[in-house]
């Protein structure tokens, strides 16, 4: 795994979306793995500020989202649908008939999940996904506790998630309790795996997932078996895990 440390979070976006950018670059047609949250807004305002400088082409790249709530629909500004629209798709070339994201919404949400697998596969895999970190250690919607051999599936969303998402609605009650999520089979089958991570409130996650032993109860633990693990966080989320230098290379 390598690991760059950015000074804060402006920096942190800057380098991850360098990253996604030289991907792009390599290969027009790549696809990329998105996900939600907090983290990535500013890589994506970073990628769209490239985008409308010339520097950067959407137009052959297709997407993936990690995840969906179960009961939102695309209209809803709480919905990983609308959140994808306004913070990059409408923002840039993107064809939007390639972004894809799981329909929380599907009368069967059962067949929503394999076809979603599907889709992933008829796409000829992820070349790069890009994740954020739950306070207790997921990725995705994929839970402490989530078997590691799960392809996309409805996930129950645990209590310290509802109220860490909660911010974002009304009121906790708004949270929807249930979720479509990529598993983690189908994260760890993507080409290179960018995790990102920022504040001194993730830097005991940071050094229990990728220090500390691989497990179930960590599931971002298991990141340390993938064959290409970028990760880059701020000097805050870093601050309780032994990296010394902007840029290492571990294992
Ligand atoms: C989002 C997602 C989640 C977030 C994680 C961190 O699509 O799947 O796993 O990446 O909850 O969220 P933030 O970035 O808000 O701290």
């Amino acid at each position: 795994m390598s690991i760059y440390k950015a000074k804060d979070y402006k920096e942190l976006s800057r380098k991850a979306a360098n990253i996604i950018s030289a991907q792009i670059i390599m290969k027009p047609s790549c696809v990329l793995g998105l996900a939600t949250g907090t983290s990535p807004i500013g890589i994506y305002n970073q990628l769209t500020e490239w985008y409308e400088k010339g520097d950067l082409d959407f137009s052959e790249v297709s997407t993936v989202n990690l995840d969906e709530y179960i009961g939102l629909d695309t209209a809803n500004p709480q919905s990983y649908r609308y959140f994808m629209n306004t913070n990059l798709f409408d923002r840039v070339n993107i064809d939007i008939h390639n972004t894809n994201v799981p329909n929380g919404m599907a009368a069967d949400l059962e067949g929503e999940c394999d076809s979603y697998d599907n889709l992933i596969h008829m796409l000829g895999g992820i070349d790069m996904q890009l994740l954020g970190l739950g306070h207790n250690g997921h990725i995705g919607f994929n839970e402490p506790g989530e078997s590691f051999e799960k392809g996309t599936h409805i996930v129950s969303l645990s209590q310290s998630t509802i109220d860490a998402n909660s911010r974002l609605f009304e009121s906790k009650e708004d949270v929807p309790k249930k979720a479509i999520t990529m598993g983690i089979r189908t994260i760890m089958q993507a080409g290179i795996v960018l995790l990102i991570a920022s504040g001194k409130d993730k830097a005991d996650i940071v050094r229990d997932a990728f220090w500390g032993k691989i497990t179930p109860e960590v599931p971002a633990s298991v990141l340390q078996l993938h064959k290409n693990l970028i990760i880059v966080a701020d000097e805050d989320a870093l601050s309780k895990s032994p990296v010394t230098d902007n840029y290492t290379v571990l294992r």
